[in-house]
């Protein structure tokens, strides 16, 4: 193991710092500079086919499904399609509507999981071809679909995933860059999209030097038994992720929800005691986000911003401000789930969690 762990202290935390590198390798040899466009070998479906598509349904479970969540706010926003997010476990036996213009992906870091399995098969049974973005080369979910896309992120071995999400996520910005590419996207802004994706790697690099801070927000947390994780739009799949990371290794129970929703039930929870770590980057609802936070501040909630390095709105509202590099909206999901994995891991290191194999999980659920 210490060989593989390379200095790390555990899978996870080299797993996290890893993903610049994942980043780079999900991307190779598929953005199209001259047509600022992404490009697939896989996907099996000519340009027409895929201009005839009106719909796309992505089914898949626990982290998968987060980062299809950043896929739907990607694809609605750069190719005008509507996106429809199903709980593999849900959709595989639900009468879900499909026909021959809906476009079906799996999602799965494993290629085993279960429940996905059986939504792949449930849309092929129905005569639908099955699409499947997927990390483990060869696995069945791979073996079984008409086709799809390799995240190429080399194996993942922490049980809660982390650069497979980010891999996931890059890949669905491509996709939806490929998609609007194909319909109304121009070409300068299929070229902005494709820079800033490609600026992913360097800023993710700068997030990871933010450990330090992001350990001291940990400290907040580690006596706390309840946290909320607020975001709105492309970053309410990423609270949902944070949330889920807490969940998973540190045994503190987490929620995720959307920011302005808070105010619908889980603000009742906010106390002395209940860090509420808000994902709230520089973007178009951002005014309305800041005055979420003063009302959680208002009922003495600790608050962790996650926001834009130099926001001194957010800063001073903040008992610790975590900051992301500027960057274009449709890559802050990448920049902002890095700080809210690593403060997973050290809330969980700090309470002696056993972060690589935490309790009563598994890498891959292969049973319903
Ligand atoms: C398990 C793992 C999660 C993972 C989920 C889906 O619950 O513990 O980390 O997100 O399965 O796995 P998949 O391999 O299909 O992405």
């Amino acid at each position: 193991d210490a060989v593989e762990l390379g200095g790390h202290a555990h899978y996870m935390l080299k797993e996290i710092r890893e993903q610049p590198e994942t980043v780079t390798d999900a991307c190779r040899g598929r953005l199209i500079r001259a047509e600022g466009t992404a490009h697939f070998g896989g996907l099996n479906l000519s340009p027409r086919q895929l201009r005839r598509v009106r719909r796309v349904v992505f089914a898949a479970c626990g982290t998968s499904w987060h980062a299809a969540m950043v896929g739907e706010y990607l694809i609605e926003r750069l190719a005008d399609l509507p996106v429809e997010v199903e709980y593999a476990s849900e959709f595989r036996y639900r009468n879900a509507p499909l026909d021959d213009r809906t476009l079906v992906f799996v999602l799965s870091q494993s290629g085993e999981t279960a429940d996905t399995l059986g939504a792949l098969r449930e849309a092929r049974r129905r005569g639908h071809p099955t699409l499947a973005i997927v990390n483990t080369v060869g696995s069945t979910i791979a073996r079984e679909a008409d086709g799809g896309i390799y995240l190429h992120a080399g194996p993942e071995v922490g049980v809660a995933s982390t650069k497979a999400f980010s891999a996931q996520v890059v890949v669905l910005a491509m996709l939806a860059l490929h998609l609007g590419r194909l319909r109304h996207l121009s070409f300068p802004d299929g070229m902005a999209v494709l820079e800033a994706i490609e600026s992913v790697p360097a800023l993710m690099g700068e997030v990871l030097k933010t450990e330090a801070k992001i350990d001291e927000a940990a400290a907040l947390m580690t006596q706390a038994r309840n946290a909320l994780y607020l975001g709105r739009d492309i970053h309410f799949p990423v609270a949902l992720e944070g949330a889920l990371k807490l969940k998973e290794i540190s045994y503190l129970h987490a929620e995720g929800y959307p920011t302005a929703e808070m105010k619908h039930g889980p603000i009742a929870l906010v106390d002395r005691e209940t860090p509420c770590v808000f994902v709230a980057p520089k973007g178009s609802l951002h005014a309305k986000t800041l005055s979420n936070v003063e009302e959680v501040k208002a009922r003495h909630g600790t608050i962790i911003g996650v926001g834009t390095e130099g926001d001194e709105g957010l800063a001073s509202l903040s008992d610790i401000f975590l900051p992301i590099p500027e960057a274009p909206e449709v890559i802050q999901p990448l920049l902002a789930v890095v700080p809210l994995q690593l403060l997973a891991y050290h809330v969980a290191r700090r309470r002696g969690c056993d972060i690589d194999k935490p309790r009563n999980l598994a890498k891959s659920v292969t049973v319903e």
